[in-house]
């Protein structure tokens, strides 16, 4: 299991929800004139609140965010774009896949905060989104993301991808 301070717990959670906006923004941006627009429409709308509320922790905490959010600005919103520009399909393999990650790094740190009861409302806040998550990942696999030619490689690569950012976001 891996040992992380809050803080690095709190600043990594902080750059995958701006990321995870970043995603939504670029798959918006390419498809906002077809019938997908409104159901990503939805799931930034959700990654905004759990963006917001990971905010006002640091802020509370007096807690920096990662030195590579420009890059995840960046970053996000190519992978965004990128996919939805290989159709409807990919951009759901997208989300299926990053947020299977998501869903493993919150189980990791529920874990590493079992036995902290100060850090209750952290919990909460995680399982809060970690929730949410599933729920687009299940979206994702309900709008055909298993059907995109290449399913495979492509959600292996963005999984990769996503692994790596958390690798860079827990310690940068
Ligand atoms: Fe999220
Ligand atoms: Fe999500």
């Amino acid at each position: 299991m891996k040992n992380l301070s809050i803080d690095s717990i709190i600043r990594v959670n902080h750059a995958g929800e701006y990321g995870a906006m970043r995603i939504y923004e670029g798959q918006k941006a390419v498809l906002k004139n077809t019938p997908t627009a409104p159901l990503l429409q939805h799931m930034l709308d959700q990654e905004k609140q759990h963006f917001d509320r990971f905010d006002q922790t640091m802020k509370d905490r007096r807690i920096r965010p990662t030195l590579l959010s420009p890059l995840w600005h960046v970053a996000g919103f190519a992978l965004g774009a990128g996919s939805a520009l290989l159709g409807k399909r990919a951009a759901m393999a997208c989300t299926v896949a990053v947020e299977s990650v998501i869903d493993e790094h919150y189980n990791a740190q529920l874990e590493s905060l079992e036995n902290k009861p100060d850090e209750a409302p952290l919990r909460t806040l995680i399982e809060d989104c970690q929730r949410e998550e599933l729920e687009h990942k299940d979206l994702g696999l309900k709008e055909e993301a298993e059907k995109m030619v290449g399913y495979k490689p492509f959600t292996a690569a963005v999984k990769a991808a996503s692994r790596f950012a958390i690798f860079l976001s827990e310690r940068i």
